[in-house]
């Protein structure tokens, strides 16, 4: 039986493929008003300014290539049982390869009815626009979770990191609950790195190392399929 490996990841483990991070300079929150571009209110508002705001994030990420992060990750599974949940809304991580991947908050590639939660669809590429509909007729949004919604895979994500051996958090600046609090859940016992460009205070036993995602994530996927300690 392999190792379970958990990896959680944020923003910053795509910076380097290009996507803006949230809180970071030049992140998405320095621009936008978040109760305008990702609330059910900023929706119910302005929808043309929401899909207008996703819309750029989808061609962003659409013309974003996977990073050596990414990569690294995605070469544990040939060592590991892995499983990646990732607060994020690109697809970087399944081009990189990986096979098991958790969106907190939504996939920006997708659609969703905006009455029915369940209702969604894969989106070719084209932009969301005002008219465009599901099958039974209502309005398409990105199926994206925004703040004030429920993170309905939460249940799903805390077992998996109940029953990590390894974890790697990175690229999260842990700020947005409840994703954030998911690591409460790893076991006391479990090796845990947190990754990242800024100087962090590492959550619940985690060991802190400071460095780009595309730098630090490899070098700790090299040791452990070599079997050492990072
Ligand atoms: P943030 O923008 O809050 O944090 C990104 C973190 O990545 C920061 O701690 C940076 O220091 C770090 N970072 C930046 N570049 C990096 C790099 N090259 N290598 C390693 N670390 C790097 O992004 P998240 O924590 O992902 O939710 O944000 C959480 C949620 O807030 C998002 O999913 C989104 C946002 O509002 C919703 O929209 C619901």
């Amino acid at each position: 039986m392999k190792e379970k490996v958990l990896i959680f990841s944020g923003a910053g483990v795509s910076a380097e493929s290009g996507l803006r991070t949230f809180r970071d300079m030049g992140g998405l929150w320095n621009e936008y008003a978040v109760e305008e571009v990702a609330s059910p209110e900023g929706w119910a508002k302005n929808p043309e300014l929401v899909l207008r705001f996703y819309n750029e994030r989808r061609r962003a990420v659409i013309s974003a290539q996977p990073n050596e992060a990414h990569r690294a990750i995605a070469r544990l599974e040939e060592f590991f049982d892995v499983v990646v949940i990732t607060q994020n809304i690109d697809d970087l991580h399944e081009r990189a390869g990986s096979s098991k991947v958790i969106h907190l908050h939504g996939e920006i590639v997708r659609a969703r009815s905006s009455v029915d939660p369940n209702l969604t669809c894969q989106l070719d590429g084209a932009d969301l626009e005002i008219g465009d509909t599901c099958e039974k007729g209502s309005q398409l949004r990105p199926d994206v979770v925004w703040f004030g919604e429920e993170v309905r895979l939460m249940r799903a994500a805390e077992k998996y990191v109940a029953n990590a051996e390894r974890i790697i958090t990175v690229g999260t600046s842990l700020t947005v609950h409840p994703a954030a609090g998911l690591l409460k859940k790893a076991k006391f016992s479990s090796e845990k790195y947190l990754v990242s460009v800024d100087e962090m205070h590492p959550p619940y036993g985690h060991r802190f190392l400071r460095g780009s995602a595309t730098m630090v994530v490899p070098h700790i996927v090299n040791c452990w399929i070599a079997g050492r300690k990072p």
